[in-house]
């Protein structure tokens, strides 16, 4: 008898099921009312009485082995059961992820910083609501300079000492305010104008302003930097720069590069010159470095200002400014491949 049990006991050890139905089979057999267990205690008490202990301990053994089964078996099936509640059908094919895209204005932004700090340049940033001496005094536009009339600004309700910023040159007033030479930074970021919107031009647009500020800089560092700037991001080798006014540089120039007229595009986006104008640039005019606590005798520096869609428009051929702020995505999803 004793060898029965233990024949069960091996019995309900190596059984394995992922069927509900086969499981409750198995319980029932086991441990049922009529089940192999029941049966065994009712010849308990046939059993002669030396044998009594070790009958006992194996039929509890039986018991044990039984129920640890049906538990086991049990939990899971039940953890499968979550899995797919979750998950569904494992085998299915995957569904396909749907990515979005980096901004142009993103992907051009990203590109000029890596540029630039590869060099040594960091990143600086700043308020888009600006104050008076930021955005204007500290660069050397007092109040009534007529030069203050080249950025039509938006003043936030009537107060006149409240604007959005006209260019990132406010973040560089920062900087300079709360920094100690050496100073190489440059200040990417969104500015505003209250010009009329056009295919060229926009009210909101996105600068990438630099400054570099040290002992002993020259104009030709100033060049250099541009040149090095203008072959890794055009891949063009040839730079001019043109003498201009800028009230916060002396002297100023502006920035042109060849563009070549190789293509129709050439001719056209040059105006038959071969050349482009990318943006400004100048040697920091003393008095800005004063009205930030540098010493002029002692440092000086230069600085440059780039518009980021005029940029991405040539890289990527955009005929029409608007078309970054409408957020058409068959307009955007064209940029994946660019991050
Ligand atoms: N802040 C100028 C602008 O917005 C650009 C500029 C920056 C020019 C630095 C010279 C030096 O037009």
């Amino acid at each position: 008898m004793i060898d029965k049990i233990k024949e069960y006991i091996g019995v309900a050890q190596s059984f394995s099921t992922e069927n509900k139905e086969e499981l409750e089979a198995f319980r029932i057999k086991f441990l049922g009312k009529k089940g192999v267990l029941n049966d065994f205690f009712a010849e308990f008490k046939n059993v002669p009485n030396d044998q009594k202990k070790e009958f006992g301990q194996v039929i509890n053994a039986l018991k044990n082995a039984a129920e640890e089964k049906v538990k086991s078996i049990v939990e899971a099936l039940e953890s499968k059961e979550e899995t797919k509640g979750i998950f569904g059908d494992l085998t299915r094919a995957a569904e396909p992820v749907i990515v979005g895209s980096r901004h142009p204005i993103s992907i051009v932004k990203n590109q000029i910083i890596d540029i630039f700090a590869n060099i040594g340049f960091n990143v600086s940033e700043g308020p888009e609501i600006e104050d008076d001496w930021h955005n204007f005094t500290a660069l050397n536009l007092p109040e009534y300079h007529p030069a203050r009339d080249m950025q039509d600004t938006f003043f936030i309700q009537t107060n006149p000492d409240v604007l959005l910023r006209t260019h990132t040159s406010s973040v560089q007033v920062r900087y300079m305010e709360n920094h100690k030479p050496p100073i190489r930074t440059i200040s990417p970021g969104r500015v505003f104008r209250n010009e009329a919107i056009s295919s060229r031009s926009h009210c909101i647009f996105h600068q990438v302003e630099g400054l570099y500020i040290d002992k002993d800089v020259s104009f030709a560092d100033l060049k250099q930097t541009l040149l090095y700037f203008t072959k890794e991001m055009f891949g063009k080798s040839k730079i001019r720069l043109r003498p201009s006014y800028f009230p916060f540089t002396e002297p100023s120039a502006e920035i042109d590069i060849y563009w070549g007229l190789k293509t129709e595009t050439d001719y056209r986006i040059t105006k038959g010159t071969g050349w482009l104008e990318i943006g400004g640039c100048g040697m920091v005019d003393p008095n800005v470095l004063k009205n930030c606590d540098i010493n002029p005798d002692e440092y000086n520096g230069f600085a440059f200002g780039m518009g980021v869609e005029r940029i991405a428009m040539l890289l990527y051929q955009i005929g029409d400014i608007r078309m970054f702020y409408e957020n058409d995505v068959r307009f955007l999803e064209q940029f994946k491949a660019n991050i």
